[in-house]
């Protein structure tokens, strides 16, 4: 692997884990949507990985759109801030949206998003989540499919990133502190 183990204290989500985690919530969100239009909205980056191994496992009607909100800077700790880098192309009125997050760690990013998704006149707004750190949450967000709760610890992989490194790992691992210079 292009990798270095030696980075990570633990692998907390394995590959395995992730791929019979979606294969679960595919199955659960499939069924809810059943005869509707699914419109998935990714939030870039730290989303694309979940954002496309969930699409690979809904029906080819399945549409995908993006959104790019921070919250982070380079660094490790959320500023608290939310911007929008890039908004969607597409219009939500009358549209079943569910918003795919990689994690939800303070709530904050999350907690602004729906309100702003809402004020769109979708005909829904629901949460898909891989990853949620409770006792990180600050603000608390209705989350209908989640993956894993995950111990306060600084985990990268999967598109999370650690200073946009990491994005790539197949895993959810903690990163070593050494790494990050602490
Ligand atoms: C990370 C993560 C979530 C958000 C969660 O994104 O991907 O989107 O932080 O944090 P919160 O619950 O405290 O708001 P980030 O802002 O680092 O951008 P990225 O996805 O491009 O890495
Ligand atoms: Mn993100
Ligand atoms: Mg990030």
């Amino acid at each position: 692997p292009q990798f270095d183990m030696d980075d990570f204290t633990k692998v907390i989500v394995s590959e395995n884990d992730i791929a019979r985690k979606l294969d679960a919530l595919s199955e659960q969100i499939r069924a809810d949507y059943e005869g509707k239009d699914l419109l998935l909205v990714g939030v870039l980056k730290g989303a694309v990985m979940v954002m496309a191994d969930l699409a690979r496992r809904m029906p080819p009607t399945v549409q995908m759109d993006w959104m790019a909100v921070s919250s982070y800077g380079s660094g490790t700790k959320s500023s608290g801030v939310v911007r929008i880098l890039k908004d969607l192309d597409a219009d939500l009125s009358g549209r079943h949206v569910l918003i795919v997050e990689d994690i939800i760690d303070t709530g904050i990013t999350l907690h602004w998003l729906l309100g702003n998704l809402r004020s769109r006149g979708a005909a829904s707004v629901e949460v898909a989540a891989l990853l949620r750190k409770p006792d990180a949450v600050q603000v608390e967000v209705p989350v209908r499919y989640l993956g894993f709760d995950i111990p306060n610890e600084f985990v990268v992989g999967y598109g999370l990133d650690y200073a946009e490194s990491y994005r790539t790992l197949p895993f959810v691992a903690i990163l070593k502190p050494s790494v990050y210079g602490e």
